[in-house]
């Protein structure tokens, strides 16, 4: 995003229906600035920047929440609250994100953790506008990443339904992401399913150009669920089964083209059944790298292997460089290169030559 342009942002919100009933030169962090809109609250689809940045408040009914303590801790809550979602572009265009990650024109494999965090319902123009000041800093938490989104009640990772359909012939095309369900990041506390009948679906309508550059367009809005279609059950395949212990069949993908990403059984370092899981349970931290120490020493093993074999295959090959044909030739060579050791130290030859000689006189004593 344009530093330049967030100075003097334009901000104008649209209602249920994308209908935009206002627009308004706002930025409360600015004392000056006209405060009259800054108390009031977001809707559900705020327009920050026509065509690249919308922020969404998906209602979450009956979601719990969570305090953290300042000093260590927290606690399950249950403010009333909505998921934040921050729909904007790659800096090239090119690609949809989606609370920073890329969900067009590809979900990305494995699927992407979705992180949102939670916000009152009266989640005002000021909140906003402070956490978009934030994110314009520089900030230096461990993963890079700013906790910027001001006045949180906390946050989920989700479980999510994906689809996306062209809506027109003219490049447009319609992403939809219903939240099924999240959890907290601790531990201990328990996955919830957001299993409301009230719960609304994010819909986000974009334009693709000819050149691949995209457009979010302000007709993007919450829609009704539709029932999901009931989810295969059955028997995974051997083959899925080795795909999903590899961590590759991240999703049930159903029928109709929709990607289920459950985080429902997972943890942080994979789902159980996984091989990345497996090898954290045993290893700790580093499965990957400890992988590459493996296969890495089984690849030099065999290298070392191989390179013995070589060293002794050149070592025995034949002068003329085909090899024994059968056993009378071995024996031929094996006199020959006696003949040639021999012949290398003149004391041995002597000292052979005089055996010989001996050996020769016995026989003829014997002879005799
Ligand atoms: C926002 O979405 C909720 C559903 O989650 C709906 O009940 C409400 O009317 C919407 N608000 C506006 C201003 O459209
Ligand atoms: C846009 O950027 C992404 C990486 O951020 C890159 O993979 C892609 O090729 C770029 N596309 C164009 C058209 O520049
Ligand atoms: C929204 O996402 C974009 C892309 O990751 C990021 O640059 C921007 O800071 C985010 N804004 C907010 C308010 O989270
Ligand atoms: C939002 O509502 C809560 C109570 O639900 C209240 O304590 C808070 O002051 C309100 N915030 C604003 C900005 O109106």
């Amino acid at each position: 995003m344009n530093m330049r342009r967030w100075t003097s942002w334009v901000m104008s919100t649209v209602f249920f229906f994308g209908n935009p009933i206002s627009a308004k030169f706002l930025d409360c962090t600015v004392p000056a600035s006209s405060a009259e809109h800054c108390s009031d609250s977001l809707a559900n689809i705020t327009v920050v920047e026509s065509g690249e940045f919308i922020i969404a408040k998906l209602q979450c009914y009956g979601c719990p929440t969570t305090a953290r303590h300042e000093k260590g801790g927290h606690e399950i809550t249950h403010e009333e609250n909505a998921l934040f979602f921050n729909i904007s572009l790659s800096q090239n265009h090119t690609q949809l994100l989606l609370n920073s990650k890329p969900i067009f024109p590809s979900l990305a494999s494995p699927r992407p953790n979705l992180y949102a965090p939670q916000i009152p319902l009266n989640y005002s123009f000021s909140s906003l506008s402070t956490t978009i000041k934030c994110t314009q800093q520089p900030c230096g938490n461990f993963d890079g990443k700013c906790d910027c989104v001001a006045d949180n009640l906390g946050g989920v990772r989700l479980s999510y339904d994906y689809y996306t359909f062209s809506s027109s012939a003219s490049g447009g095309w319609i992403i939809r992401v219903d939240a099924l369900g999240g959890h907290n990041g601790y531990m201990a506390d328990p996955y919830v399913d957001f299993d409301s009948p009230l719960q609304k679906v994010l819909q986000i309508n974009i334009e693709q150009h000819q050149n691949g550059r995209l457009e979010i367009l302000d007709s993007t809005r919450l829609v009704e669920r539709i029932p999901a279609p009931a989810e295969s059950h059955q028997e995974m395949s051997t083959w899925d089964k080795i795909r999903k212990f590899f961590g590759f069949e991240d999703d049930m993908a159903r029928e109709d083209g929709h990607i289920v990403y459950l985080i429902s059984e997972s943890d942080y370092y994979g789902r159980p059944g996984t091989l990345k899981h497996l090898l954290h349970e045993v290893w700790g931290n580093y499965p990957w790298r400890l992988i590459a120490i493996i296969v890495g020493s089984v690849l030099g093993g065999l290298t070392l292997i191989y390179g013995i074999f070589r060293f002794v295959t050149l070592v025995y090959r034949s002068p003329t460089g085909q090899g024994a044909k059968n056993a009378r030739d071995e024996e031929y060579k094996l006199e020959e290169r006696g003949r040639l050791l021999d012949g290398e130290e003149e004391d041995t030859r002597t000292k052979s030559d005089e055996e010989g000689r001996l050996l020769d006189e016995d026989d003829e004593e014997t002879e005799a």
